[in-house]
């Protein structure tokens, strides 16, 4: 066994865990955050990402020890505080970019990490972000749109559209 300590969505959890335990069962079990869905849990589909120190990680391929010490975002810690969806969020609620839900948590956090790295992205890059999520439900057009509108929204410019 391990002893493991991370802040996860600014609070500080603890736990003793055996070493193989992932991230994801880590934030699922012993945190009850189960918005971080598992699909394919070998590092394919996305729908596990969560935020460790900013960067996009895909929890299933991480161990909770090695993560000990990092700060971690998931999906539940993304909207303010009162509630207030995220840029992104929101974005994917005004586009249709969300059917049954399961792929979404993944793209929130993945798209959110890509978002601040790149302010200001084309759609190539967007799609090329998009490409290690897996969605079997929505095509990606509303999706795409969602990148696209929360990226200009970001600037302070009006959502596009098309
Ligand atoms: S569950 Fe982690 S990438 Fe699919
Ligand atoms: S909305 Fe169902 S898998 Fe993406």
């Amino acid at each position: 066994m391990a002893d493991v300590e991370m802040t996860v969505n600014g609070t500080v959890r603890r736990a003793t865990v055996e070493p193989r335990l992932t991230l994801a069962d880590f934030l699922r079990l012993h945190c009850e955050l189960t918005g971080t869905h598992l699909g394919c849990e070998h590092g394919v589909c996305g729908a596990c990402t969560v935020l460790v120190d900013g960067d996009a990680v895909r929890a299933c391929l991480v161990f909770a020890v090695q993560a000990t010490g990092a700060d971690v975002t998931t999906i539940e810690g993304i909207a303010s505080a009162d509630g207030e969806l995220s840029t992104v969020q929101a974005a994917f609620r005004d586009h249709h970019a969300i059917q049954c839900g399961f792929c979404t948590p993944g793209f929130i956090m993945s798209v959110t990490a890509f978002l601040r790295d790149h302010p200001e992205p084309t759609d190539g890059q967007i799609a090329e972000a998009l490409s290690g999520n897996l969605c079997r439900c929505t095509g990606y057009q509303g999706i795409l749109q969602a990148v696209r509108a929360a990226a200009d929204q970001k600037r302070g410019h009006d959502a596009r559209t098309s």
